[in-house]
């Protein structure tokens, strides 16, 4: 028998998106608000994000909002939906301000006015030269947001339920009635019944073998949506970002080069003046990606295996270095056993974000089809979520800047309609599927290992579906993840304890994965050109006559999936080449 709850809100995620919508919810007295969290909350993944938070408040030179929707909607190779991005671009001005008066310490310029700095991408007067837009706390700018908001919302009195898995969304009738999730020290099941819930759980970047994100992000919810034949919106559109600790894939924030750091291949050649003339190591994150691996590919990568880049920050003050960049020199001195003061850092990309996710509107309400039907009662915010903002690659900060934008949206609008909303009914075997699952890998006597199909999976995602992509390979990758669907199903776990059993957690997360590499792999086949983080050689141009398009893709049945498409929302800004 599973244990009940009862909660008008239910965030579940407990990261920047899901803590702002909690507050934001909590703000409503009409409504009783409650976060899941499969992580305690203040170490949850958006306490990596390092580099800032972008918005146009113009402290260090002149800026304006609409230079930031400019700069948003060219990054994201103008995929990016122009209606959520003038709402960014604008709230988030605000939203800044809101955090700094909840609190956060960011760092200061000398006038006591937030500190700002250049990031990939980011310019003034509509491309002409890099402007200072990162709002930042030294290099843990996520880190900050996540502790303010954590305590914003023990104020405000939200119900926190920590290391609790979700394993199910209950939706009957096009209405969200809850969740279904396992609670990791007792192994029970508990059922949430609620009125609106805001799915805010971040992303899957652990499909990949080299990446920034932590264990956790194993595409999760996303997952359940698509396994109840929803659709996901951009899932072809994962971004890399381009500078990852060589082998180990943790991030070393955009902000070093926004700082004056420079990429330089085995000659010691500022390359991207070659790539990106106006604004060199400051190009978006697709561009220097693909730049990086392009000198690897070319023969001027540095390194036994010639497989990674540096990056050189040597000629930067040490008080600028150290006192600016404190988490990622530590990183680089703690990892690498380089000093970034006196030597130069080997970096490589790493698997970073994605773009694609829960199709919403701009109020987070998710979207069922491709005529924009929307499920009644669930929302979504931050990375699980494509409200469309990032298009076909997003910008450094901007992914800080959804999380309190989208996430306060998102928040406001669950509690609004679960103010006025009754509890529609929850079926009485709501965690029966739940069960069923952890049963099967309980009690199965398949003789594969969780460990084994995520290692094949993890490296052929890399290989297959990474930067640069072939149709013939990410054939391949269809084939690869059926075979792997295909042995998931003969995985069963040792421990059958019920007590923090991670061997359990791991195998369910498996399954997550596979489902999502199985969408994004038909949805990167499908989109035939190259555009932002998509970058077929077999079709290497951007195609707007036939592809200025969202994909949409459903699951119909396990390795049956079926593509539709959702209009670009224009407006200020035709579609351009991309020169920087
Ligand atoms: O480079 C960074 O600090 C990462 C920021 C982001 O992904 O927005």
């Amino acid at each position: 028998m599973a244990i009940t709850h009862r909660y008008d809100v239910l965030v579940v995620g407990a990261g920047g998106s899901g803590l702002m919508a909690a507050l934001y919810a909590a703000k409503n007295k009409n409504v009783s608000v409650a976060v899941i969290s499969k992580l305690y909350p203040t170490r949850s993944h958006t306490g990596a994000a390092q580099g800032g938070v972008g918005a146009a408040l113009g402290n260090v030179s002149e800026d304006h909002w609409e230079w930031h929707m400019f700069d948003t909607i060219k990054g994201g190779d103008y995929l990016t939906d122009q209606d959520a991005a003038e709402v960014f671009s604008k709230d988030v001005i605000e939203a800044v301000y809101e955090l700094e008066h909840m609190g956060l310490p960011f760092s200061r310029l000398p006038n006591g006015k937030i500190a700002q700095r250049k990031f990939g991408g980011h310019t003034r007067e509509f491309g002409k030269a890099p402007v200072e837009r990162a709002c930042y706390a030294v290099d843990r700018t996520g880190h900050m947001i996540l502790q303010t908001l954590y305590q914003q919302n023990v104020k405000e009195g939200t119900m926190f339920f920590n290391e609790f898995q979700v394993l199910d969304l209950i939706i009957e009738e096009g209405v969200c009635r809850g969740v279904v999730a396992y609670e990791l020290k007792s192994g029970e099941l508990h059922v949430f019944h609620a009125k609106s819930v805001v799915l805010a759980a971040g992303g899957y970047g652990r499909v990949f073998k080299i990446t920034s994100n932590a264990l956790s992000l194993t595409g999760d919810l996303m997952s359940i949506y698509y396994r109840k034949g929803l659709p996901l919106e951009d899932l072809e559109f994962y971004q890399f970002h381009p500078t990852g600790i060589a082998k180990l894939g943790i991030l070393i924030t955009e902000g070093a080069r926004g700082e004056g750091g420079i990429l330089r291949n085995n000659s010691g050649e500022r390359f991207m003046e070659r790539y990106a003339p106006t604004i060199k190591d400051l190009a978006p994150r697709d561009m220097v990606s693909r730049a990086i691996i392009n000198e690897i590919r070319e023969g001027r990568g540095i390194g036994r295996e010639k497989d990674a880049i540096f990056l050189d920050l040597t000629h930067l003050p040490k008080e600028i270095i150290e006192g600016r960049l404190p988490d990622i020199t530590d990183f680089s001195r703690t990892y690498l056993g380089i000093d970034p003061v006196t030597e130069l850092v080997p970096i490589q990309p790493t698997a970073h974000y994605a773009m694609g996710g829960v199709p919403t509107t701009i109020d987070g309400e998710a979207i069922a089809d491709d005529a924009g039907t929307t499920v009644r009662g669930l929302y979504a915010a931050g990375e699980v979520a494509c409200v469309s903002l990032h298009g076909a690659n997003r910008l450094g900060t901007n992914s800080l800047g959804d999380l309190i934008v989208f996430g306060r949206r998102a928040g406001v609008a669950a509690a609004k309609y679960a103010a006025s909303a009754e509890f529609e009914e929850m079926p009485a075997d709501a965690a029966r599927d739940s069960n069923t699952l952890i049963e099967r890998l309980k009690s199965g006597n398949g003789k594969e290992n969780t460990a084994n199909i995520r290692k094949e999976l993890q490296s052929s995602m890399m290989d297959n579906v990474g930067i640069f992509r072939t149709g013939a390979d990410m054939e391949r990758q269809v084939q690869i993840v059926k075979e792997l669907q295909a042995r998931y199903k003969l995985v069963s776990v040792t421990d059958t304890g019920s007590k923090y059993n991670t061997e359990l957690i791991e195998a369910l997360e498996l399954g997550f994965l596979l489902d999502i590499a199985e969408g994004m792999t038909a949805s990167a086949l499908n989109r035939k050109e190259s555009r932002g983080a998509h970058d077929r050689a077999d079709f290497p141009d951007r195609n707007d006559k036939e592809w200025l398009k969202h994909t949409m893709v459903y699951r119909k049945s396990e390795g049956n999936v079926q593509i539709g498409y959702k209009k670009v929302v224009l407006g200020k800004f035709e579609p351009k080449a991309r020169v920087y």
